[in-house]
């Protein structure tokens, strides 16, 4: 496909914003040194020739660094956006002008967000990179007819999992999904140092306040909840983890956390944080007892894990008071301040996690398509997971970039634990 044609076809903000974009897109390469191998090799072998790829996607520099990989390696790319406030409209451009068709912008409403994954169906994938799972579930309710062109996909988040197994179960999912959230070298890695990292990036941005003896309250003590209460820990904050998950809620404590139910967790926050994937876990029964000045923030997939029509009815005013930062005054004189929407925040007030947890999330991204491109017609309509050797080669060249060598079994080791006598 020609680059005029990937140009008019596109809908973005700005073509010409595309220099600034190519620079932060040249700053995540010098810290994706397992991209850059995989881009030569795509490059060499073409493992994607002619195949049609949609990307749904948090669109910003490492995830434009991906898809011009997929583009390297033959593939003709789409990408739209997986949340209406983490596409960088520069990094589109960017990717526009390297050849990589997009509909997608910055402030998109949700209803923009869905008619332009609608524009990119229209261009026929063969491959789904899905993150959240709304292409894949706009496919199976509203293009059945297209199902059959479709040979697999990959998901991206624990979200889009959750629903992609409620498909399975339901015996509705009609092409092969490769889990890549679950690999070992994905949620171990991304969800929980990356989310630890970029969610305390984004709110300490957008707020500019200290942490250090403030009360954080993390709600969800799965892997990204495990991140952000491990970095609060080291920011110096005291931490309280709610949680509904027994077993969770004895980790959290042996973590030497608090743990107590959001109803009483409510009063004490100075800081809240949902990562649940669930929703309405903060809503009016904890907004009515929760401090003044209180910070909620979400990391989850979705913006439903505080509920907004609940702060919206509660309130008698609202207003932004800085850049991703909303004030709630309530009757009584609190005020509550909702960062970034109560979309995710390190990606809707941030850049997402860092180019080295990226290299390795998008590293496995791009051999499962392969993997997709290569085994499609062996694979049936279910859940798979990542094959063990894509997992493992991805955890060796990441030790390999960062010089680390480790011990192999000796004959006698890999013989001792062969044997049961
Ligand atoms: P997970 O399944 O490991 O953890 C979720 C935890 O939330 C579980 O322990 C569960 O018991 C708990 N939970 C559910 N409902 C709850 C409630 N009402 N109150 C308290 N706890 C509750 O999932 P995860 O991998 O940690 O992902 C969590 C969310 O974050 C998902 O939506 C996922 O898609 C998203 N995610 C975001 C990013 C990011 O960059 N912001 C990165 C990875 C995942
Ligand atoms: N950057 C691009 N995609 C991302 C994701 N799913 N999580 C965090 N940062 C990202």
């Amino acid at each position: 496909m020609n680059l005029t044609t990937i140009i008019q076809e596109s809908l973005i903000r700005d073509l010409e914003l595309a220099p600034h974009g190519l620079l932060k897109i040249e700053w995540v390469k010098k810290h994706m040194p397992i991209m850059n191998e995989l881009h030569q090799e795509f490059t060499k072998e073409q493992p994607l020739a002619g195949k049609r790829l949609l990307l749904c996607l948090h669109l910003e520099a490492k995830t434009a660094y991906f898809a011009q990989t997929l583009h390297a390696g033959g593939a003709e790319v789409t990408v739209v956006a997986s949340n209406p406030l983490s596409t960088q409209d520069d990094v589109v451009a960017a990717l526009v002008a390297s050849g990589v068709r997009a509909y997608a912008w910055y402030g998109s409403t949700s209803e923009e967000c869905f008619a332009n994954i609608r524009r990119a169906l229209d261009h026929h994938p063969e491959i789904i990179i899905d993150d959240g799972g709304d292409v894949v579930a706009l496919l199976h309710t509203e293009r059945p007819e297209q199902i059959p062109e479709v040979i697999g996909g990959c998901e991206e988040t624990t979200t889009g999992l959750v629903r992609l197994r409620a498909m399975e179960r339901k015996g509705e999912l009609k092409f092969p999904m490769i889990a890549v959230n679950d690999a070992y070298m994905k949620y171990l890695f991304d969800n929980r140092y990356g989310t630890g990292q970029s969610v305390w990036d984004g709110i300490m941005r957008t707020t500019n306040l200290v942490v250090a003896g403030k009360t954080v309250v993390v709600v969800g003590y799965g892997w990204c909840g495990k991140g952000v209460s491990m970095r609060a820990k080291g920011l110096g904050a005291r931490i309280i983890i709610t949680e509904i998950d027994p077993i969770k809620a004895n980790e959290a404590l042996m973590d030497g956390f608090e743990v107590m139910p959001l109803s009483q967790a409510a009063a004490q926050g100075d800081f809240f944080i949902t990562v649940t994937g669930n929703v309405r876990v903060i809503r009016r029964e904890h907004l009515e007892v929760i401090k003044d000045g209180a910070i909620l923030a979400n990391a989850g997939h979705f913006d439903v894990e505080i509920s907004k029509p609940d702060l919206t009815e509660l309130a008698i005013s609202s207003r932004t008071v800085r850049n991703n930062i909303e004030e709630f005054v309530f009757a009584d004189g609190r005020r509550i301040y909702l960062l970034a929407e109560g979309r995710l925040v390190n990606l809707a007030a941030g850049d997402g996690h860092p180019a080295e947890v990226m290299d390795t999330s998008f590293s496995l991204q791009a051999l499962s398509a392969r993997y997709l491109a290569e085994k499609a017609p062996d694979l049936t309509p279910r859940v798979i997971s990542v094959p063990l050797d894509i997992d493992q080669r991805v955890a060796r060249l990441r030790l390999q970039a960062q010089g680390i060598t480790i011990d192999t079994l000796t004959p006698e080791q890999e013989k001792y634990l062969a044997s049961w006598e």
